[in-house]
C-alpha cells in the first residue's frame, strides 16, 4: 500500500511535474475504491448533495451532512490524504464561525485539510482558518455555492474581464495563506497561466490539462449521477446502467422463482425427521 501523502509532496509532485488524480467520494465503499486504486487525494465534496442526497443544488447541504460523510470517507481511506468541503453558510457568516467549522472537520471527521469556494470575498477568511494551524485548498471559477449568482452552472473566465477578475482572485487566494487552488470550468489557457504564476499546486476540474493535477466527481465518472453529465467528464464506467440491469434481472427471478435457487440458502444441519417432529409440535 502507498504512504498517505502529505502537503510537501503536494509541494514537491509540482515542481517535479508529476501530475495529482483526485476524485470526489461520500461513502466507505467509495473511499475505499479510491485508496485501492491509489487515487492521491480525496474530495468530500458538498457535490454529495445532489450525487448522494437527491437536491438540485449545493447550498442544502449542512455541516452535519458533510462531517457525517467525511467521517464514512475516512474510515474507507485511512491513507488517503482528504479534503473536506466546507458546505454553504459554513464560512459565509463570519471568519470565526469559518474557523470553528474548520477546526469541527479536522477533530470530527479527520479530515487532513478544507476547501472553500471563492477569491477575494474569502481571502480573510482563508486566513483566518491558516492561522488556525489548519491547510485550506481555494477554488475559483465555477463555484457551484454561487452559481445562482452565475446564473447555473456555467464555464467563466472565457473573456479578458472575467479572466482578469480570476487572475486577481487566485492571487488574494494564494496571499491569504492557501496551499492550492482549484480552478473549475474556466479555458486551457488561463489554468496553464495560473499554474505557471502560482506557487501553489494549482489543479483542474474542467479546466484543462495545463496544470498539476485533475478532479473529477464520482458520481460522474463512474456514471452514477443521471441529471446532467458536465462536458468536461470522462466516463470510465456506467454504474447506473449496471445497477438497473442488475435490479431488473432480481425482479424477473424473483418473479419468476429463479431467485433464491439452493444456492443461496442455509440448509438443516439436523435430521429431516427431527425437523418434522418440530415442526408436528407446532401444528
Ligand atoms: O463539491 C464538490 O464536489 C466540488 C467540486 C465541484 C469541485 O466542490
Amino acid at each position: 500500500m502507498a504512504k498517505k501523502k502529505n502537503v510537501l509532496d503536494f509541494i514537491r509532485m509540482k515542481k517535479e511535474g508529476e501530475q495529482v488524480a483526485w476524485v470526489t467520494a461520500y461513502d466507505f465503499p467509495m473511499a475505499s475504491f479510491a485508496e485501492q486504486a491509489e487515487m492521491d487525494m480525496i474530495l468530500v465534496g458538498d457535490s454529495l448533495g445532489m450525487v448522494v442526497l437527491g437536491y438540485d443544488g449545493t447550498v442544502p447541504v449542512t455541516m452535519e451532512d458533510c462531517i457525517s460523510h467525511s467521517k464514512a470517507v475516512r474510515r474507507g481511506a485511512p491513507n488517503t490524504w482528504i479534503v473536506g468541503d466546507m458546505p454553504f453558510g459554513s464560512y459565509q457568516v463570519s471568519d470565526e464561525k469559518a474557523v470553528e467549522n474548520a477546526v469541527r472537520f479536522l477533530k470530527e471527521a479527520d479530515v487532513d485539510c478544507v476547501k472553500l469556494e471563492g477569491g477575494k470575498r474569502v481571502a480573510s477568511c482563508i486566513r483566518s482558518i491558516t492561522d488556525a494551524g489548519i491547510l485550506v485548498c481555494g477554488h475559483i471559477g465555477l463555484t457551484p455555492q454561487s452559481s445562482g449568482q452565475m446564473g447555473g452552472f456555467r464555464a467563466t473566465g472565457r473573456d479578458v474581464g472575467t479572466a482578469k477578475n480570476l487572475i486577481e482572485d487566485a492571487l488574494d487566494v494564494q496571499e491569504a495563506g492557501a496551499y492550492a487552488i482549484l480552478v473549475e470550468a474556466i479555458p486551457p489557457e488561463l489554468t496553464e497561466f495560473l499554474a505557471k504564476k502560482l506557487d501553489i499546486p494549482v489543479y483542474s476540474i474542467g479546466a484543462g490539462a495545463p496544470c498539476d493535477g485533475q478532479l473529477l466527481i464520482c458520481g460522474d465518472m463512474l456514471g452514477m449521477f443521471q441529471a446532467f453529465t458536465p462536458k468536461f467528464v470522462k466516463k470510465y464506467a456506467n454504474i447506473a446502467e449496471d445497477a438497473i440491469n442488475g435490479f431488473k434481472e432480481y425482479v424477473t427471478d424473483v418473479k419468476e422463482g429463479k431467485f433464491p435457487t439452493d444456492d443461496y440458502v442455509y440448509h438443516v444441519k439436523d435430521s429431516k425427521e427431527a425437523f418434522e417432529k418440530l415442526f408436528k409440535e407446532f401444528e
